[in-house]
């Protein structure tokens, strides 16, 4: 089971095949996902520090392309399907953004273990 590192913050195990975003937050970190897991918020936006995140969907890639300012291994990570280890930066917390009453609706689970998107 691939381990993720997430830094300052500490380390948790994913299924592989699971959403990135539902690992952490199920790790007890208050990361953001507004839309729900949609690919429009960007609010769960990590960067990749080490490891291989997989193929970017082409709506990740289209919103990102809207983003200014943002490192290049940036992902979100509701698109993000587990692979391997990761080691990565949360970016936005609820923590950070006392205006937010909670981090957003859940997004929906892939089925663990599912079949990984092609490369
Ligand atoms: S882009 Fe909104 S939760 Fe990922």
């Amino acid at each position: 089971m691939p381990t993720i590192k997430m830094e300052g913050i500490g380390e948790t195990s994913c299924n592989v095949g699971r959403r990135l975003v539902l690992c952490v937050e199920d790790a007890g970190v208050d990361i953001l996902h507004r839309c729900g897991g949609n690919a429009r918020c960007t609010t769960c936006r990590v960067e990749i520090v080490e490891g291989e995140a997989g193929p970017m969907p082409e709506p990740e890639r289209e919103r990102l392309s809207r983003v200014e300012d943002l490192a290049p291994n940036t992902r979100l990570s509701c698109q993000v399907q587990v692979r391997d280890d990761l080691t990565i930066r949360v970016l936005r917390r609820l923590r950070d953004n006392p205006e937010m009453s909670d981090a957003g609706p859940r997004p929906i689970e892939w089925p663990e273990d599912g079949p990984l998107a092609p490369e």
